[in-house]
């Protein structure tokens, strides 16, 4: 029997679906049957990224940058409307909007308005922005709250934090403030990269672990399929509707980088020789987020416990060397 009734497929607009959180966003919203439509224009994200997916039918993807104006208003014309526009599209590099601080305002926070602004016209219902753990800038002792962060210490920070307080502001949508992610990730190495993807890459070159001074600072290890999880549950993708405001997502657990290095010792099965060398300028003694409040709005809790994360993260740049040298 033929039905008019129109389709009850959700159909979400992704942003920076070739990054590494929007890729595997995209992928489990696929696998859930939601339909996709991908933004990228390559600046950092990665064909190998799309490549799981390109081919599924209920995927449609458009090189295009988010800077160009209309971009929602367009894609939403073309494929219909949107259940929700998650949007992780950014300039990453703290170095790099360093040097460019006119560039990264521009994609990180002249677009994310615009988008915004956008997906309000148009009635989305729902709106999430890939904020940062960037955005605070004072050091605080303990676990920072989201009203806590301000006075951030590079253009990205402020890119981000702008961002954050404009969409919180509003009324309309939230921003995730993730902390220090993990997990498998595509790409070559850069000199960017994270510590664990760093560690990673030395444990299976079978090189010594570079720690920048003495290995005390702190941060709040956060797996990538923890933060894609925070998304789906506050674009309203996983159940309940969606959330509005600023939230951390992080563990709410501290963990040295010594304490790091051990845990990864301890998964080679080996003693991991350590160079210890110069504390990094600028760098933060600890960084930790205050889970309360994504945790009570939003039910959210990560799943993965670092040393598993850890272990499942090692096993998978093992198994994809090509990614890591
Ligand atoms: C991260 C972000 C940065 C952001 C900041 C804000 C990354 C790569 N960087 O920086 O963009 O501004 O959060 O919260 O995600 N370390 C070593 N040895 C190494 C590499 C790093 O000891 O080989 C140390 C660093 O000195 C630092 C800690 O490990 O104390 C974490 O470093 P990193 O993963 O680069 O992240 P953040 O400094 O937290």
């Amino acid at each position: 029997m033929s039905s008019n009734k129109p389709s009850a497929k959700r159909r979400c607009l992704v942003t920076g679906v070739a990054g590494n959180v929007g890729s595997k966003l995209c992928q489990a919203m696929l696998d859930d049957g939601v339909s996709v439509v991908g933004v990228d224009n390559f600046f950092s994200g990665l064909q190998s990224n799309l490549a799981p997916f390109v081919a599924h039918p209920d995927f449609s993807f458009h090189e295009r940058s988010i800077v160009e104006p209309g971009v929602v208003a367009d894609l939403s014309e073309k494929h219909g409307n949107f259940d929700a526009v998650l949007h992780m599209a950014a300039v990453v590099s703290v170095p790099w909007s360093m040097e460019y601080p006119e560039e990264t305002m521009a994609v990180n926070h002249a677009a994310t308005l615009a988008l915004h602004q956008e997906a309000r016209d148009l009635g989305v219902p729902a709106f999430v922005f890939a904020g940062s753990a960037a955005e605070y800038g004072r050091p605080v002792d303990g676990p920072v709250r989201e009203d806590q962060a301000g006075d951030p210490v590079s253009p990205y920070g402020w890119s981000k934090y702008l961002s954050s307080k404009h969409i919180e502001e509003s009324g309309f949508g939230c921003a995730l403030r993730f902390f220090n992610l993990y997990g498998p990730a595509r790409g070559k190495p850069g000199p960017y990269d994270g510590v664990v993807r760093r560690f990673m890459a030395m444990v299976l070159n079978s090189q010594p672990l570079t720690i920048f001074g003495d290995g005390g600072q702190t941060r709040d290890f956060v797996y990538v399929y923890d933060a894609v999880k925070a998304v789906l549950l506050a674009g309203g993708l996983s159940g309940r509707k969606p959330l509005a405001g600023v939230f951390n997502v992080g563990t709410g657990l501290s963990t040295s980088v010594t304490e790091l290095a051990e845990l990864l010792a301890d998964i080679a099965g080996q003693k991991l020789p350590i160079t210890y060398l110069p504390e990094r300028a600028g760098d933060l003694r600890h960084s930790l987020a205050d889970t309360s409040k994504l945790e009570s709005l939003g039910g959210f809790k990560p799943d993965m416990v670092l040393r598993a994360g850890l272990s499942i993260t090692m096993d998978w740049f093992s198994e994809n060397r090509a990614d890591l040298v």
